[in-house]
């Protein structure tokens, strides 16, 4: 497994991290299963562990406890989040600062997050939302810097929303921010025109999620697929969404490299770009655990490769289903 130094800090953190929400309660989700799943990450080298309070009302930050418990020696590194306390993820804009992350709430989920993972410090905590009309607001400031001085969070990030890569520069600026998660992968290059040039400029780590387009880029999905009731991808994969998204991630397949997965050339695509500290695929089972570590191998794929797969970018913009 390679390592790249999240800023500030040198962490050298597995380019190759460990994205948990499924794993919290999408249906299917088997505790025993992520047990041995996030077992086997460590077994490969997976040191970065992306969690939130949100992902089962804090159950997803518990496996998570147990993993650090088991492995005291090693060292493993926690970023986790702060739900929006009104609970909307999107159209924020016409929230206020208070009504989403006021200061009491900032510091009640940070110590509700420390317990649930049974630590002294989180290494990276989030906002779980964003809306940048805040970004100057100096409430939030005080709160995470007293936080950090504290000695409670290590650093602070932000997890911008889908498909919004600009909405937290103003944010960024303030320089109180220490990293941003963002939607980055084969369709969605859009971090590349703004958000990359700035964290590389102000020395921000960039933790890269939903590297398969929540399923889409590892080529399994058809215009058919269905989950079992309750399931959230039956809102986001409406038709108007699931049809394109499979007829695009077909158009792909012919450049898939012989002997590879769609889902190793997605992961790849995306630790090609150095400004990139770590991607957090969503796993729970132990062979996707398998192939996706692997993919932290240090190879890199063809140039010609990369050139080719530029060309399937796929700008999109909020839509009703898409959070
Ligand atoms: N607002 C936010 O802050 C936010 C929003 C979304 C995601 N995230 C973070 O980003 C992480 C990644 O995003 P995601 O989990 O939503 O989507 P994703 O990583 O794009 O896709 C996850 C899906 O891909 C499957 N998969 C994984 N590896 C595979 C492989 N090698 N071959 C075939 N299928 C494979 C998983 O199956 P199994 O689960 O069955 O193994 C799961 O269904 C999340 O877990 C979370 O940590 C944050």
């Amino acid at each position: 497994m390679q390592h790249r130094t999240y800023p500030k800090t040198g962490w050298p953190i597995s380019e190759v991290g460990y994205g948990m929400w499924g794993l919290g309660g999408w249906s299917g989700s088997d505790d025993e299963e992520t047990r041995r799943s996030l077992n086997e990450a460590v077994a490969h080298g997976c040191t970065f562990f992306d969690t939130a309070w949100a992902y089962g009302a804090g159950h997803s930050e518990q496996l998570l406890a147990q993993l650090l418990r088991e492995h005291r020696g090693t060292r493993l590194y926690v970023a986790t989040k702060i739900p929006p306390k009104n609970l909307r993820w999107i159209q924020l804009e016409g929230c206020s600062l208070d009504e989403v992350f006021p200061a009491d709430h900032i510091r009640e989920y940070t110590e509700r997050s420390l317990e649930n993972l049974g630590v002294d410090a989180i290494d990276v905590q989030q906002f779980h939302a964003w809306s940048d009309r805040w970004g100057a607001d100096e409430r939030w400031q005080r709160a995470v810097d007293d936080l950090k001085r504290e000695g409670l969070v290590r650093s602070v990030g932000i997890s911008v929303n889908r498909w919004e890569p600009t909405n937290v520069m103003t944010a960024l600026e303030t320089g109180l921010i220490d990293a941003v998660q963002v939607v980055y992968n084969i369709f969605d290059q859009n971090p590349e025109d703004d958000l990359f040039p700035l964290s590389r400029e102000l020395d921000i780590g960039v933790i890269a999620r939903v590297p398969f387009d929540e399923g889409t880029l590892t080529g399994t999905l058809t215009k058919d697929s269905r989950w079992p009731e309750g399931d959230w991808r039956n809102t986001y994969f409406v038709k108007e969404n699931l049809i394109p998204s499979v007829e695009r991630a077909e158009r792909l397949r012919p450049l898939v490299p012989a002997g590879s997965t769609m889902a190793d050339m997605a992961l790849r695509f995306i630790l090609d770009d150095e400004r990139v500290h770590t991607i957090i695929p969503g796993m729970r089972k132990v062979k996707n655990v398998e192939a996706n570590m692997a993919a932290g191998d240090g190879k890199r794929l063809d140039p010609e490769l990369m050139r080719q797969l530029r060309k399937h970018r796929w700008v999109r913009h909020r839509k009703p289903w898409s959070d």
